[in-house]
């Protein structure tokens, strides 16, 4: 059965049809490897490029001369990306949505005498006509922000992107007349992709100020750019797709004579460090480690705060921090959801072309299920004392355990099934939500979810789950009704 219906109106902000497109939306690994094609494969991104230096990535030639044919794609690589954002799907939007200057559209200007940045003053509504004069009269770069809340097509690749990195990925479009520049130099604070719609933008990319900053920059001034190391100068053209690590400085302007310029920025890993893992952690592994290990429980010097610089007081703190430390490797009893993972899954985009209702019939103990969207559900457990509490609403399928099922071991430990399918995709990376929609289940769920989402795309069989009887058909049910869960009976 068809997950949603193929609509035939003329809109530029629906699919692309599958024979133009040129990127392999099978899978998350497959769309990441074919939108860096032939350079290198995952792994070799991984270890050479990602986090350490940029990778320009430019179309194929074709035998037949067209540019960006790459074999296993139908469409060519310059046309797709051309039907990604172009001024036709700019008009599009600004006359069927309601969007704000600044919040939906910014508009800017590097003025390249005085080094410096000018904005357009405008706030309110955005109208086509106003649109039109700051681009072509003013001579504005138009930039737009988060596509994908309109275009399907976007939706669907950020969406598989959001998947294969387990971040956020958010896009802006940015539209420059002949031979301007938009933004003055700087650098962000996120991993960047370029990709190239429409006409020809030369990239000057710099030596980071800050290695992998985790603030973006403001605008860099004339003399502190002309102390940078520049590392490459690059010419985008339709089809090609650069990327570059956070903290690399750079600044772009389009070629003269080669019309205007359309690009796509696409970027993810914002907030997504260690250090803002272990910031997350902390106050967890403390909690946990303090009630396990008696050094953590000892009492602080008196007037300890009169000490704080002393190297004992330094010593005394190195010592608890390793304690700390090492309760990490001994506590294996709780797997717990952070909130960075909790965030991820409560702003990333729902599954393209999602359905709010339930797949097939309701779970019987002889039915075949699995998840219908494995991607989208997160599994954890844990005993209540993080945020599980305030993070979960409670259901009237909750399934808290009673005295019967309860083991001593399992007693207070939860299961937690945190989804995303029914997040709004309209607000994606301009608002954000606190929460995750979530589910509660008791402890003993855990080896039957595990399972389902280990099976991913394959069914299996309910009795293969080794669901507790007390209460395994209750969370099957309770997934199934959420939409959750996929189900095919035998009759
Ligand atoms: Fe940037």
């Amino acid at each position: 059965m068809p997950r949603f219906k193929k609509k035939t109106n003329k809109s530029l902000l629906k699919t692309i049809p599958m024979d133009e497109v040129a990127l392999d939306l099978g899978s998350p690994d497959s769309l990441f490897q074919s939108l860096i094609q032939h350079s290198c494969s995952i792994e070799r991104f991984y270890e050479y490029y990602w986090e350490q230096r940029h990778l320009y990535i430019p179309c194929l030639k074709s035998e037949s001369g067209d540019n960006c044919q790459d074999k296993q794609f139908s469409g060519t690589r310059s046309s797709y990306f051309s039907k990604l954002f172009n001024h036709e799907i700019l008009k599009e939007i600004v006359v069927s949505k309601k969007l704000e200057y600044g919040k939906d559209i910014c508009a800017c200007r590097f003025d390249d005498e005085k080094k410096c940045r000018v904005n357009a003053e405008e706030d309110g509504p955005v109208t086509a006509d106003k649109v039109h004069s700051l681009f072509h009269v003013d001579e504005m770069t138009l930039q737009f922000h988060q596509p994908q809340r309109f275009h399907d097509e976007l939706w669907k690749i950020q969406e598989k992107l959001e998947s294969f990195f387990g971040s956020q990925v958010g896009s802006n479009v940015y539209m420059t007349p002949d031979g301007s520049q938009g933004l003055a130099p700087h650098h962000d604070n996120v991993e960047v992709f370029i990709l190239q719609l429409e006409g020809e933008k030369e990239w000057k990319l710099y030596s980071p100020v800050v290695n992998l900053p985790r603030n973006s920059s403001s605008d860099f001034d004339d003399t502190t750019v002309k102390g940078l190391t520049l590392l490459d100068t690059i010419i985008m053209k339709p089809g090609d797709v650069l990327y570059f690590p956070r903290g690399t400085v750079h600044q772009a302007k389009s070629i003269k004579g080669t019309g205007h310029s359309t690009h796509l920025t696409i970027s993810t890993y914002e907030t997504q460090c260690w250090g803002d893992y272990i910031l997350d952690f902390i106050p967890y592994l403390t909690d946990v480690a303090a009630d396990k290990v008696v050094s953590l429980r000892r009492g602080l010097p008196r007037k300890y705060y009169n000490q704080t610089s002393t190297d004992g007081f330094k010593q005394n703190l190195k010592e608890a921090l390793i304690s700390l430390a090492e309760s990490l490797t001994e506590s294996t009893d709780v797997e717990m959801s952070d909130s960075i993972v909790c965030n991820f899954f409560a702003n990333r985009l729902p599954p393209f072309g999602s359905v709010q209702e339930q797949l097939g019939k309701n779970p019987t103990l002889s039915s075949m299920v699995r998840l219908s969207y494995p991607d989208h559900v997160l599994i954890s457990r844990g005993k209540g004392q993080y945020h599980a509490e305030d993070t979960l609403e409670e259901e009237d399928n909750d399934l808290e355990s009673d005295e019967e099922g309860d083991k001593e071991d399992s007693g207070k430990m939860e299961v937690y099934v945190y989804y995303s399918t029914r997040n709004r995709r309209i607000t994606h990376m301009m608002e954000e939500e606190e929460k995750p929609k979530g589910l509660r289940f008791a402890a003993e769920c855990w080896g039957g979810l595990t399972t389902l989402k280990k099976s991913e795309s394959d069914f299996v069989e309910v009795s293969d789950l080794n669901l507790p009887m007390h209460v395994g058909l209750d969370m099957l049910v309770a997934l199934w009704a959420e939409g959750l869960l996929e189900c095919k009976n035998d009759n």
